[in-house]
């Protein structure tokens, strides 16, 4: 009876609808009008029908001019601000954005929807191609991730000739993780592809979409961010591995994974292994939710749950009448590519990290490519250690500068030096691929407990800074000289920061109160003293004696090594003769073995927490709260240079000692990658 009503209800509203001049009828079913309906309470769906739920709201005008007048508030606090509308050789090609001025821009344009609204900001911060400094909407970025289960790599072949390829462990990978949608994809190809993804594992690509794989690689690097190098933003567009916390994971690359679902497929001409002649197919894209998406049901109820500002967007008054609520987590700890860092150990160790619209992978490394031999005691969370006997070499496998416990990692990276020195290891490999930084003195401390102690370790193992002094930086330093600060909870607390000799500030110093007067890029800026550090006395006494020589090291990456991990492979590289490899890239192309240098990086969060504790959000310069689920970092601290101290590290060439390739048979596999590093410089 029912279904019979039902199906004649439909046919009255296909008839109905078939009638030429007469309106649809309103059946009150929410998924006809409601794109966000249709796609609520799934796993995956079409990229475009997230984009239709996307692309569904208007610009409020009153959210628009609150993320603006913010974001453009906070770069104040940035240090890199005016040096970014042009920086100096070798990155004058890469860094050329007035973000102030792109912001204004945006706020004279008029956007169809709100999502066009959103690119443009975050695509203006990505202009930057600085890590540290990044805008992100959990409303949108990475609320779906758009896959396609066909990772690339850049191999080289034995006459040197570079192509791209499919991952040979491509099916492997994608099955695993894909469980539950790879029979949509072996559907999805044509003719005898049909059911056969697997047969195109290792696959010669000759064409992204009609045209040269590089052309796919050059225009991902333009939008892409994060690192300087133009080098190492290609490199993003494949896939690599990282050490993460609970294991070794596999990263997909920026070809088969997409933080926005902005492409519905892309056609792939490729040379199967063992075959003649080349083969052109569609892929479709799918776009899986994120587990940190909030669930809805329709527009109303994903807009109110996934794109407002929560608890943890805009910081706290750590002197409110009623105490802040301790367990809310700042927001931007979603998007920093470091595992979760105990609370307490957050507010007390001072990091710089990147930050990333793409949540930190979680996808299993296969295991025919972890390394087998056992790993050595001091192993610890993103720290591994291995002893390869047969060429008496360590190594340390470090996929971050942070892990849970700071004090762990630090004992744990001394306990793991040594356990590789006792096995019999002569010599030391560190892997930092895709590291993003972290604590920046357990940075300070593998420098010092590799290198032993002597003038470039003790007191200083890391780089001197300057912070950005503008006048509500100085309002917040002045108000705490003023008391505002009696439970030392404050980032800018004086008792926190060192001058320049390394002798920590003294309580109720105003250590702003003096700006330096600079002009960068024509432009008048204000900056602090000269700090020094603050990390020595480390809080364990380090051995006096190098565990390493430091000419035996070599930092090995993908080249993508930010922040924290910028800060030791600089410091080692150029200050005790370590060699830099980096292994991947394209031969034609300068392959720099980090970027993202900065010296601390924070967030809106953090500072917002500042202006309100001073009791200073009404101070005319003061960013208003977000009203939106927005995240934006900052460098809060600049390094200076080590050659040239009186400019920042930023800007210096970091160029790679040894450029190694990647081939069929060592690619995505680190003891393989660690067994070619052997070979090629010790
Ligand atoms: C359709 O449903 C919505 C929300 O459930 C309701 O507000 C609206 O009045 C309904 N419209 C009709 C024509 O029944
Ligand atoms: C945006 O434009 C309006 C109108 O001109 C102006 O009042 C406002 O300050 C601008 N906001 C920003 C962040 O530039
Ligand atoms: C504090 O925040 C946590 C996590 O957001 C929440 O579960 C808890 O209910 C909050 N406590 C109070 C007293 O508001
Ligand atoms: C290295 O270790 C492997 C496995 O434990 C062992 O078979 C091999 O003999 C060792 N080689 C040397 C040179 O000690
Ligand atoms: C370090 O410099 C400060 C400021 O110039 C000075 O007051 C302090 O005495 C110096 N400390 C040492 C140990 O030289």
């Amino acid at each position: 009876m029912l279904a019979r009503s039902l199906a004649s209800l439909v046919t009255l509203f296909l008839s109905l609808s078939a009638l030429p001049g007469l309106a649809l009828p309103s059946i009150n079913d929410s998924r006809v009008s409601d794109p966000c309906a249709t796609i609520a309470g799934q796993k995956w769906a079409a990229p475009s029908d997230v984009r239709a739920c996307f692309t569904s709201f208007r610009v409020d005008p009153v959210e628009k001019a609150n993320i603006l007048t913010a974001s453009t508030r906070i770069l104040d606090f940035h240090t890199s601000t005016n040096y970014q509308i042009r920086a100096p050789q070798p990155f004058t090609a890469d860094v050329h954005e007035d973000i102030i001025r792109d912001l204004q821009r945006i706020n004279e344009t008029e956007y169809e929807n709100d999502l066009d609204l959103h690119i443009d900001i975050s695509r203006s911060f990505k202009k930057l191609n600085d890590g540290h400094v990044v805008y992100i909407n959990y409303c949108y970025d990475g609320l779906y991730s758009n896959f396609i289960p066909l990772p690339l790599v850049h191999l080289t072949d034995k006459l040197g000739f570079q192509h791209v390829h499919i991952a040979p462990e491509a099916f492997g990978v994608t099955k695993a993780e894909f469980h539950d949608q790879i029979d949509f994809w072996q559907n999805a190809l044509p003719g005898d592809l049909k059911g056969n993804l697997e047969s195109l594992n290792g696959a010669k690509v000759l064409l992204i979409d009609g045209k040269l794989p590089y052309v796919a690689v050059d225009e991902n690097a333009a939008i892409t961010g994060s690192f300087q190098g133009l080098g190492t933003r290609q490199n993003s567009f494949f896939s690599s591995y990282s050490r993460a916390a609970g294991g070794w994971t596999y990263v997909l690359g920026q070809f088969a994974s997409q933080s926005l679902p902005l492409s519905d497929y892309v056609e792939l001409t490729i040379l199967r292994e063992g075959k003649v002649l080349p083969e052109t197919f569609t892929v479709p894209f799918r776009s899986r939710i994120s587990t940190s998406a909030v669930a809805w049901t329709d527009s109303a109820s994903f807009r109110a749950k996934n794109c407002k500002a929560t608890a943890g967007t805009n910081g706290v008054d750590y002197y409110a009448s009623s105490p802040p609520n301790t367990t809310v987590q700042d927001s931007t700890a979603r998007a920093q590519q470091q595992p979760k860092i105990s609370p307490d150990d957050l507010r007390k160790h001072p990091l710089n990290v990147i930050l990333d619209a793409t949540p930190p992978s979680d996808i299993t490394l296969p295991p025919e490519l972890v390394p087998a031999s056992p790993p050595l005691g001091g192993s610890y969370s993103v720290a591994q250690f291995y002893y390869l006997n047969e060429t008496q070499t360590g190594v340390l496998a470090l996929g971050s500068f942070s892990a849970a416990s700071f004090a762990d990692l630090q004992t744990n990276l001394l306990v793991g030096l040594q356990n590789l020195k006792a096995a019999g290891a002569k010599q030391l490999i560190v892997d930092v691929t895709n590291n993003g930084g972290g604590f920046i003195c357990v940075a300070h401390w593998l420098h010092r407990i590799i290198t032993g102690a002597k003038s470039t370790t003790e007191p200083q193992a890391g780089l001197y800074t300057e912070a950005r002094d503008q006048p509500l930086a100085r309002a917040i330093t002045a108000a705490i000289a003023n008391g505002a600060d009696p439970e030392f909870q404050l980032l800018y607390n004086p008792t926190n920061w060192a001058f320049g000799n390394n002798s920590l500030f003294p309580e109720k110093y105003d250590w702003l109160k003096d700006p330096v007067r600079k002009v960068i890029n024509d432009h008048e800026d204000f900056f602090s003293q000269k700090l020094g550090q603050e990390c020595q006395p480390f809080s364990i006494d380090p051995p006096a004696e190098a565990l390493f020589d430091p000419k035996k090291t070599v930092v090995v990456s993908n080249g993508r090594c930010a922040s924290s991990c910028s800060l030791f492979s600089i410091t080692m590289n150029k200050l005790e003769g370590t060699k830099a490899v980096v292994f991947g890239g394209r031969n034609t192309v300068k392959q720099q073995y980090c970027g993202t240098v900065g010296g601390q990086s924070t967030n809106f969060a953090t500072i917002n927490s500042e202006i309100k504790s001073a009791k200073l959000k009404g101070h005319s310069l003061s960013p208003p709260d977000f009203l939106t689920n927005s995240v934006v970092g900052i460098t809060w601290r600049l390094g200076f240079g080590i050659w040239n101290p009186e400019q920042p590290e930023e800007w210096e060439d970091h160029p790679a000692n040894v450029h190694l390739d990647l081939t069929k048979e060592n690619v995505n596999n680190p003891l393989a990658i660690w067994n070619d590093v052997i070979k090629a410089v010790f």
